[in-house]
């Protein structure tokens, strides 16, 4: 049988964090989706359009790998999709308590679905996608933190504090 994980997140952008959870994933996983999880009251830098455009630039051309967006119930989503599987990468210690609360109260709404995590690389232990607006919000270098691609749009969305300073 096909092992499909679905593995969720904000993606706002992407971060070369992220890529080494999708690339470690389908170790496991025969297929993955990459689902951009959103709040339609919450506004991100990236619309969901521009999020999921980057994700698959990112990503490539993968027939294991499907780009899709949802604004619900997680585990719905993973049900619905024929998956059983959700797939979430784990930093350091701040990561812990939210994660342990979110595959708690995941698992309560649907007990066949399992959350599965993976360690984040060393080199991406202590980065995020927010901390990274911050940094290249205020004109900061995120390079090797971030795809090519994604320090592109970064750069292009910060272009007036990129000018000052
Ligand atoms: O990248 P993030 O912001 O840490 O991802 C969090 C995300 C989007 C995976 C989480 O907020 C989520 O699953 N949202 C969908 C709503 C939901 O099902 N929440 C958990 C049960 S209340």
């Amino acid at each position: 049988m096909e092992r499909l994980a679905v593995y969720p997140g904000s993606f706002d952008p992407i971060t070369n964090g992220h890529l080494d959870i999708i690339k470690r994933g389908l170790r496991f996983f025969d297929k993955l989706i990459i689902l951009v999880a959103y709040n339609p009251n919450k506004s991100g830098l990236f619309s969901v359009e521009e999020r999921m455009e980057l994700i698959r630039q990112v990503v490539g051309d993968d027939a294991r790998i499907r780009v899709d967006s949802f604004s619900g119930l997680l585990v719905n989503y993973v049900r619905d999709n024929g998956a059983a599987v959700i797939l979430r990468g784990l930093r350091a210690l701040s990561d812990f308590e939210y994660e342990f609360q979110m595959a708690l109260i995941n698992r309560r709404l649907n007990r066949d679905i399992e959350t599965v995590f993976l360690m984040t690389g060393y080199k991406w232990f202590y980065t995020s996608s927010n901390l990274i607006k911050e940094a290249a919000g205020h004109g900061g270098s995120v390079r090797g933190l971030v795809p090519e691609i994604v320090l592109q749009r970064l750069q292009e969305k910060y272009a007036d504090s990129f000018k000052k300073g």
